[in-house]
């Protein structure tokens, strides 16, 4: 997703912006500009490519300035150029502005502007913007932005130079993050602090609608009227050591790594004298006893922690769960009211899908959950309750410690509502309990040598495959289906997680001598299913690969390789088995030379529906 950076200070902006523009790569883009006032005039650069490009192209001769803007690029409309990335000035050359988002009436208006006589450059919604704010300018910034506001439909995150205001940079959002990050005699906007951590800790997140007035001493904020508003700095103690990669040769197995002390932090730290305690979200017997059903919504992987979740609270709660996929729920017309609780799990706390789906099942009555990373994020202040996974800036594109702690919370929710139902005897509620307590201990024990020399192993030895299968059942199927995502948006080899039983049903026909199969096999309840499943594969010649408990490994005998998971709770194996793949995954990619952390096509956040 786009990236957006201001910066209005003491210091020359340039070098600031571009800083900041490298903290802003892992969200994925295609080209990235600054644009620097100085004496009136507004210098702008612009790059096809990585920042590095923008960063050669300055070398030696950056604008000159203490203020000024700059933006990462990921192509909505439009395709990647020069011409097309941003900043985008206005007609009279008197703004520069960077957008993220997509501005849904941009061709009315353009439209409008080109009969006027406005002369546009790019293919872009964003240059709109541009010539909008000269052609509503009214000397009064603000004013001119309340205008603006009521004209522009659609999602979208601005960042505003303009030579009539020399020390002051402007801000609006609707439905993507913005943030003014409070410095020394300095300030910042931001679409993500780890942009601005290593000048501040302070920020303002903007809500839809608000404008930000920003110069070197001060914040002001105002509402869509133009009416002044009062808004406080949170602080965030988040190391800005957080945003580097710490030794570690790709941000994602950082986070891979991380994965124990998430988990701590979003588990452990949540359970006190084996009783589970969910923050401030309370739910009563007589309200959980009264719902029809739980709807779980989310994208990508976090749709995915959504099925594992569904699985476990299904089988404590008794308690009817959906799972589904947000872009599907928003225009399905869904069956909800009241007697629905509605979670949404989403890392950012930004994807426009799930953004729309909670808004969507608030309007239908439901009672919202959000399960978020990244605070004050608009799905966190948007949904009833929050809970958050306190996982940490997760930069890498590809989701791991994102995933494991969305699924780690869920196992909260489940265990603790089926406590207040009663649908958990005390002692099995205990022993879930202290399970949880250690998961973070048991994810520690995962990332062991011999597990990293295998998965190293196997994916050196199926590193050129076309296509991997991924195989389970029950919670081993719902931990199929992250392990065949992690390893496409990675390594772009083919993967599809399919239920075991459901291969013999078509897609066996597929398997042919030496096609891969991952068969997860840890659900001891199961395990003679699966033995059977992955017999079927190897009468094919098909190569199998088993992920197993450490306590259950005899499947070794029939399978071509084996990777174990310490010993742990059937229910809890998801988070281990994804430990287990993620590295695999990771040396696949790795082995291909693919770009790990930023992988081509993809954004971390999608914040465009
Ligand atoms: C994760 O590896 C993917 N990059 C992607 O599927 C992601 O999970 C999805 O876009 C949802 O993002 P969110 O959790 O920030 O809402």
């Amino acid at each position: 997703m786009c990236g957006i950076i201001g910066y209005v200070g003491k210091e020359q902006a340039s070098p600031i912006l571009i800083d900041g523009l490298k903290k802003l790569e892992y969200r994925g883009y295609d080209s990235s500009g600054i644009a620097v006032l100085d004496n009136g005039v507004i210098s702008t650069v612009k790059s096809v490519g990585k920042i590095a490009a923008l960063e050669a192209k300055t070398a030696g001769k950056a604008p000159s300035g203490t203020i000024g803007i700059g933006h990462t690029r990921w192509a909505t409309h439009g395709k990647p150029s020069e011409i097309n990335s941003h900043p985008h000035s206005s007609h009279d050359g008197r703004f520069a502005i960077v957008h993220n988002g997509i501005i849904e009436n941009y061709a009315e208006i353009k439209a409008e502007l080109t009969g006027l006589g406005y002369t546009f450059k790019s293919e872009t919604d964003s240059e709109t913007i541009a010539h909008l704010i000269q052609h509503l300018y009214c000397g009064d910034m603000v004013k001119t932005l309340t205008m603006l506001i009521k004209r522009l439909k659609g999602a979208y995150a601005v960042a505003i130079l303009g030579t009539d205001s020399p020390n002051t940079l402007y801000a609006i959002r609707k439905d993507n993050p913005l943030i003014v990050g409070i410095g020394n005699n300095e300030n910042f906007i931001t679409s993500d602090i780890t942009a601005a951590l290593s000048r501040t800790h302070d920020f303002v997140r903007l809500n839809d609608g608000e404008i930000a007035m920003v110069s070197a001493d001060e914040a002001k904020f105002f509402n869509s009227d133009g009416r002044p508003i009062k808004k406080t700095p949170a602080h965030y103690d988040i190391d800005a050591r957080a945003a580097e990669k710490d030794g570690y040769d790709h941000f994602m197995l950082k986070e891979i790594y991380e994965q124990p002390h998430a988990i701590d932090m979003a588990v452990r730290t949540r359970i006190k004298n084996k009783l589970v305690h969910l923050d401030n979200v309370k739910f009563d017997k007589a309200y959980l006893e009264g719902l029809t059903k739980i709807d779980i919504v989310g994208c990508g992987s976090a749709y995915h922690a959504g099925i594992v979740g569904k699985t476990f609270i299904e089988k404590l709660c008794r308690i009817p769960v959906d799972c589904i996929l947000a872009s599907e729920y928003i225009y399905s017309d869904p069956i909800v009211d009241e007697r629905t609780l509605t979670v949404v799990i989403s890392q950012s706390g930004e994807t426009a899908d799930t953004v729309a789906a909670l808004r969507l099942a608030k309007k239908l009555g439901s009672r919202t959950l959000a399960i978020v990373n990244v605070v004050n994020s608009t799905i966190a202040v948007d949904a009833d309750d929050v809970l958050y996974t306190y996982a940490g800036p997760e930069i890498a594109v590809a989701t791991t410690k994102g995933y494991t702690t969305q699924v780690g919370v869920l196992y909260l929710i489940g265990l603790e509502m089926a406590r207040i139902l009663g649908t958990v005897t005390e002692k099995r509620y205990a022993e879930i309990a202290g399970r949880l307590e250690q998961l973070h201990d048991k994810v520690a024990e995962t990332l062991n040598n011999t597990t990293v020399n295998l998965a190293k192993k196997y994916a050196d030895k199926y590193a050129d495959k076309h296509c991997i299968f991924f195989i389970g059942r029950g919670a081993d199927y719902a931990a199929s289906l992250e392990a065949a995502l992690k390893l496409k948006e990675i390594s772009y080899i083919h993967a599809e997680s399919y239920a075991a039983g459901e291969l013999k049903h078509g897609t066996i026909s597929l398997i042919e001598k030496s096609t891969l199969t991952i068969a997860l096999t840890t659900q001891s309840a199961l395990y003679h299913k699966m033995e059977s499943n992955i017999k079927a594969v190897k009468a094919r010649e098909g190569d199998v690969l088993a992920v197993a408990s450490r306590t259950n490994s005899k499947i070794n005998y029939c399978v071509d390789g084996m990777i174990t998971i310490p010993e742990c709770d059937d229910d809890l194996s998801p988070v281990l088995t994804a430990v287990v793949l993620q590295l695999f995954a990771y040396y696949v990619a790795k082995k291909r030379g693919c770009d790990i952390d930023k992988p081509r096509n993809l954004a971390k956040s999608v914040t465009v529906e």
